[in-house]
C-alpha cells in the first residue's frame, strides 16, 4: 500500500509507515499564484491500493485538496483508495430535513466521485452516515481504547451515562470491553433549542462517580449542559470518554467547575495549539488503524491473485 499523508496527521504516518506493507506515497499539493489548488504526485501508482490520511474538516481547502488528490491518483491509474479520516466531519449533517441541506449525502458522494472507492474512519457519527454514503464507510470502534482507560484509571465502579440517546449503544460497548456488569445505561433526553441544549434527566440510577461516553466533544454544549443535570442530583466526580476532541471555542472548559476530572479523547483530531491539556489525556488510534490496514491490504492481494 502506499501511503499519502497530510501534515496534519504526521505522528499517525510515522506509525503505520513502520507497517512493512506501507511505503511512502510521495506528492504536493500546492497553489498557483493565482490561488488555485494543483497536485502533483511522484513515482507510479498503477495498479496500487493508495491510502490517503488526511481530513475534510474544516478549513475547506483541506476537502478541495484530498479530493483533488484523490482524482489525480485516480486519473494515473490506482487501482484502489482508500481516504483514512480518522475524524469524519460531516457525519453529523445526516438528517433529512426539508430545505436544508443533507451534508453527509453530498460528501459521500463528493468522495465517490473523487475516485475514493472506500472510506476508513473512527466511531462515525451514526448508522445512517455508512447508508447516506455510496461507498464503504467502514467505522473503528473505540472501546477497547476506553475500557483499557477505565480500567487503567480504576473507573470500573462508575455508572457509565449516556448523554444523549444516541450515545447508549457507545456506553453498552465500552461496558462490555471493559468486563463491566451490563444493566440498563441510565442517560439524557437532548434537545437543542434555538436558546441551547435542553436536557431532560438522568433517566436510570446514577452513582456518586459518573463516566460519560459519546462519540465527540465539539463546542461542548451538550456536555456541560449534561454534567450541569448531574451536579443538580449530587455527583461530584464526573469523567468524559469521547473519541473525537474537536474543543470548538471556548465553552467546554466550563466543565472544569461542573466536576468533570479527567476528559479522554483519541488522536483522530490534532488538539487545538494554546487548548489547556493539563486534564485532557489522548489515546492513540494507531493500533486500530495498524490492525484493519492490514486486513484490507490481505483483501486486496487476494482479489489481486484471483485478478490473474
Ligand atoms: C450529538 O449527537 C453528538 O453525539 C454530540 O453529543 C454532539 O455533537 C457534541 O457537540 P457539542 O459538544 O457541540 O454539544
Amino acid at each position: 500500500m502506499l501511503l499519502f499523508s497530510f501534515s496534519a496527521y504526521e505522528d499517525i504516518a510515522q506509525q503505520l509507515r513502520a507497517v512493512a506493507s506501507v511505503q511512502v506515497g510521495r506528492f504536493t499539493v500546492g497553489r498557483y499564484d493565482n490561488r488555485e489548488l494543483h497536485a502533483s504526485i511522484e513515482g507510479p501508482v498503477s495498479g496500487e491500493h493508495c491510502l490517503i490520511l488526511g481530513t475534510i474538516a474544516p478549513p475547506d481547502e483541506c476537502l478541495l485538496s484530498v479530493t483533488l488528490l484523490a482524482k489525480t491518483l485516480k486519473k494515473e491509474g490506482a487501482g484502489k483508495i482508500t481516504a483514512v479520516f480518522p475524524y469524519l466531519a460531516y457525519s453529523r449533517q445526516d438528517k433529512d430535513k426539508p430545505g436544508e441541506s443533507l451534508g453527509t449525502a453530498w460528501i459521500g458522494a463528493l468522495l465517490k466521485s473523487s475516485g475514493i472507492d472506500q472510506v476508513l474512519t473512527v466511531d462515525v457519527h451514526s448508522e445512517r452516515d455508512k447508508q447516506l454514503f455510496p461507498i464503504p464507510l467502514i467505522s473503528l470502534s473505540t472501546a477497547p481504547l476506553f475500557a483499557d482507560a477505565v480500567k487503567k484509571y480504576r473507573l470500573t465502579d462508575a455508572t457509565i451515562v449516556a448523554p444523549d440517546n444516541g450515545a447508549i449503544r457507545r456506553c453498552e460497548d465500552v461496558k462490555r470491553a471493559a468486563g463491566m456488569p451490563m444493566g440498563e445505561t441510565p442517560y439524557f433526553e437532548k434537545k437543542r433549542t434555538e436558546k441551547g441544549i435542553i436536557h431532560h434527566g438522568p433517566v436510570g440510577k446514577v452513582g456518586a462517580k459518573v463516566v460519560f461516553v459519546d462519540d465527540m466533544i465539539d463546542t461542548g454544549g451538550t456536555l456541560v449542559s449534561a454534567c450541569e443535570k448531574l451536579r443538580s442530583v449530587g455527583v461530584e466526580e464526573i469523567y468524559i470518554l469521547v473519541s473525537h476532541g474537536l474543543f470548538t471555542e471556548s465553552s467546554w472548559t466550563q466543565l472544569w467547575s461542573l466536576g468533570v476530572k479527567r476528559i479522554f479523547c483519541t488522536d483522530t483530531v490534532p488538539l487545538r495549539l494554546g487548548i489547556e491539556a493539563a486534564n485532557i489525556a489522548v489515546l492513540s488510534v494507531v493500533p486500530l488503524i495498524r490492525e484493519r490496514l492490514s486486513w484490507l491490504d490481505k483483501g486486496v492481494r487476494r482479489m489481486t491473485v484471483r485478478g490473474e
